[in-house]
Order: C-alpha cells, then sequence, then structure tokens
C-alpha cells in the first residue's frame, strides 16, 4: 500500500521542474488527490440522483399482520439466500462461517494476488474466482427474489391457504360488481348464502367470495359446497336440492372479481 514517499508514474502539474524523479509524482498528497476529487464528483451525482428520484417508504409495519413475509433489501438477497441452504444445526455456515471466509479472502487479497502480471489470461485464479463469486451473486439474488415472490403470492389472495380455501382480501361491499346476477343461482346466494357471505359476497362469518369464479371452476365450488366445512359451513351450505347448489356453483364461477 502507500507508504510515506511511495511515488506512482505521472507528471505533476505543481512545481515539476523542480522534480527529483522525473516521470513520477508523489503518492500523497498529486494521486490521492486526483482520486478524492473523481470520488467527489462521483457521491455528489449520487446525492443528485437520490435527491431527486426519493425512494418511498413501504407500508406501515403491523404487529396483527402474521402473514407479512419479511425479506432483505435487494443488496442483501444473496446473503439472505445462503441461510436457505444451512438448515438447522448448520446455520451457523450461513450466518457466519461462508460470509466470513469470503471477506477474509477479499481483505487479504493484496497480499496473496502478488504476481505482477496485470493480465486476466495469466492470473486463471483470480480471475474466475472473480468471474465464479460475481455468478454466484446474480444467481443467488434471482432465486431469493424469486422464491420470495411464490411465498408471497401463494400467502395473498393471489393463491391458496393451506386449509386449501382461496383467501381473498377484504374489501367494501361498494367496491364489488356482483356479475350475472339474472342467474337463477344469484337468487339462491342471496337467500340462502348471504347472511354468512354477505350480501355483495363481500364476506361476513363466512369468507369473502366475490371473485371465487378466478379460482375455483363450478366442478369445484359444486364439490365444496355439497361438502360444505362443518361446523362452519354446513353441507349444501344448507341448501336441500342438489340442483340449487349447481345454480349456485355456476353463478360463483362467473365471479372473477371485475
Ligand atoms: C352458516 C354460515 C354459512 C352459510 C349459510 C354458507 N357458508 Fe359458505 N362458508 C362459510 C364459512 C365459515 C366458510 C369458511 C370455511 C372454513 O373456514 O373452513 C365458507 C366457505 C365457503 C366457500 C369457500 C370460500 C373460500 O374462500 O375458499 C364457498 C365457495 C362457499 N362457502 C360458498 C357458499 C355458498 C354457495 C353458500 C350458499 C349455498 C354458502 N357458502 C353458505 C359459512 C357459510
Amino acid at each position: 500500500m502507500a507508504a510515506g514517499g511511495e511515488r506512482i508514474p505521472g507528471t505533476p502539474r505543481y512545481r515539476h521542474h523542480q522534480l527529483r524523479n522525473p516521470g513520477t509524482e508523489p503518492f500523497l498528497p498529486n494521486f490521492l488527490l486526483k482520486e478524492w476529487i473523481v470520488g467527489a464528483v462521483f457521491l455528489l451525482a449520487f446525492i443528485l440522483w437520490v435527491w431527486f428520484n426519493p425512494v418511498d417508504l413501504g407500508p406501515r409495519a403491523n404487529p396483527d399482520d402474521t402473514s407479512f413475509i419479511p425479506v432483505p433489501d435487494w443488496y442483501f438477497l444473496f446473503l439472505y439466500q445462503i441461510l436457505k441452504y444451512y438448515p438447522g444445526q448448520y446455520i451457523v455456515f450461513g450466518t457466519v462461517l461462508v460470509p466470513l471466509v469470503a471477506t477474509l479472502l477479499l481483505l487479504f487479497t493484496p497480499w496473496l494476488d502478488v504476481s505482477k502480471t496485470r493480465h486476466p489470461y495469466k492470473r486463471p485464479l483470480a480471475t474466475g474466482a472473480m468471474v465464479l463469486t460475481t455468478f454466484l451473486v446474480i444467481w443467488l439474488t434471482n432465486e431469493a427474489a424469486v422464491q420470495h415472490r411464490a411465498e408471497v403470492a401463494a400467502a395473498s389472495g393471489q393463491g391458496q391457504l393451506s386449509a386449501g380455501l382461496v383467501s381473498l382480501p377484504k374489501i367494501p361491499a361498494s367496491q364489488i360488481h356482483l356479475t350475472a346476477t339474472d342467474m337463477p343461482g344469484y337468487q339462491i346466494f342471496e337467500q340462502n348464502c348471504s347472511g354468512c357471505h354477505g350480501k355483495s359476497a363481500e364476506g361476513g362469518f363466512g369468507p369473502p367470495i366475490y371473485a371465487i369464479g378466478k379460482y375455483w371452476d363450478e366442478n369445484k365450488l359444486k364439490s365444496f359446497i355439497t361438502q360444505g366445512s362443518p361446523p362452519k359451513m354446513p353441507p349444501k351450505g344448507g341448501l336441500s336440492s342438489e340442483s340449487d347448489v349447481e345454480k349456485v356453483a355456476q353463478w360463483l364461477a362467473q365471479q372473477k372479481g371485475s
């Protein structure tokens, strides 16, 4: 590193006629000053960028929301992903050992890699390590993002809950537009199901089902309603005839939430 009187190739603009070592300039302050100026320009550009492109805060923390799946910011996703490959008692590999070894290797690179050759092809170990690390970081980041998106989709209304039920978000009845209300199934719904599922299927004692047709087809609906979900929902939803179940299933299958 830069010991006191180290000189590097270059021609100082200041008092260069007094030079004792032509073709070189002192590391301190000449070279470092140039570095600092470039660094300051970068920093200024960065500050301006952040100033004019503010990032909105995410949603407020809500301790009641048990479905929230925490995830680190994108630049830490690769570290987060490593944790998943060391389950149980091996977690210390992911939390401490692997990151520590990688950091130490990086820290000691100036002493480990002392070869004077600069060409990438002539330094297969260093070049290989860099390519491998870059590839791993990109791959792990992508893997973490893909897995997180799948988890969120599975836990929110876009997927199915572990109980096998569709979980639609609760929205005000005024925002729901039921369709095909001229079908006979709609009257059956109003008379027999809306007491639990709400007039607009917005949910009440039973879950919201205003867009159930987006997830379940007529057959799935028919078999679920026929079975019910005792003791919460009676078999056939309280209906007595099988053809009524069929009609209400036909109508519900049309409700796709838009
Ligand atoms: C006594 C109240 C009650 C009545 C009446 C009732 N349901 Fe339900 N329904 C529920 C409850 C509670 C659930 C949630 C079941 C569970 O959590 O196991 C449910 C679940 C459902 C589901 C699945 C919802 C989802 O999110 O996956 C459908 C579809 C459904 N009901 C349709 C009907 C239809 C159609 C009728 C009328 C024929 C009806 N229900 C009548 C209480 C009721």
